[in-house]
């Protein structure tokens, strides 16, 4: 059984007073919800202070990109040291917007990669096609491709804990949410892909999560497919009452 993680992805939204307030009025809405794991990637700006707001609560928090080196003279980036020295546990990486926006490529998800799990940060690896690719009936290529090229090197003895999240780049922030099964149906393309790379039995432990206008009204019917294993929420997570109902809806 895989437990589901419901994750929001702040992008470059919320000051750190901005942060709080959210997470006063959050963390008593889900502070008895044991069905999912519950996760917050806040700006580097914020997320120092929602570590120490979470801390003994059933939220954790997370960098939403980092760098893979430990230190070194590259203006703007954190590194993994530096995130465990504030108590950082998990990090999202190749988000299609650090892809297409800070040009991160695959070779450097791979890096980053490798980086995390040697710093026991679990990741989520974002993968996804675009609107394009998938009219051109290259979705399968583009997420095998994208997976490949993500585990290159890498010993499925290393990863019980890391995440893989299915973003189609169409889908993020749209409001066109993948359907159901269009979504279970390439999450079960990522996980016969993992399967190739790590092995069957961490492939079936894999939790893969769906991202793209996840909303409060459409959470319940993602889930009921068996593939997906959580969701990874942008612009509905950046609301309390919003985000709260997602968790509680995911598990309805
Ligand atoms: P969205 O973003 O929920 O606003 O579509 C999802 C994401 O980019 O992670």
């Amino acid at each position: 059984m895989r437990k589901p993680l419901i994750a929001a992805n702040w992008k470059m939204y919320k000051t750190p007073k901005e942060s709080l307030a959210f997470l006063s009025e959050f963390l008593p809405e889900v502070k008895d919800h044991t069905a999912s794991e519950i996760a917050i990637f806040p700006t580097m700006s914020s997320l120092g202070y929602v570590i120490e707001a979470t801390k003994g609560t059933n939220v954790t928090a997370g960098a939403q990109t980092m760098h893979w080196l430990n230190e070194g003279p590259y203006t703007g980036q954190t590194s993994p040291t530096m995130l465990e020295s504030i108590g950082c546990t998990r990090v999202l990486l190749g988000h299609s917007e650090r892809r297409i926006y800070a040009h991160e490529t695959d070779d450097m998800v791979n890096l980053k990669l490798k980086a995390a799990l040697e710093h026991d940060l679990v990741p989520v690896v974002c993968v996804g096609e675009t609107q394009e690719k998938r009219e051109s009936g290259l979705t399968e290529a583009v997420l095998r491709w994208q997976i490949a090229c993500a585990l290159n090197g890498i010993a499925g003895s290393l990863c019980s804990q890391m995440v893989i999240a299915y973003e189609p780049v169409w889908a993020i922030g749209t409001g066109s949410v993948a359907t159901p099964e269009q979504a279970n149906d390439a999450h079960a393309i990522i996980r016969r892909e993992v399967a190739v790379h790590l092995g069957e039995a961490c492939a079936s432990r894999m939790r893969i999560l769906y991202g793209g206008s996840v909303k409060p009204d459409n959470v319940a019917s993602l889930m009921t497919q068996p593939e997906i294993d959580g969701a990874l929420v942008g612009g509905a997570s950046l609301k309390a009452k919003s985000f709260a109902e997602i968790v509680q809806n995911a598990s309805a």
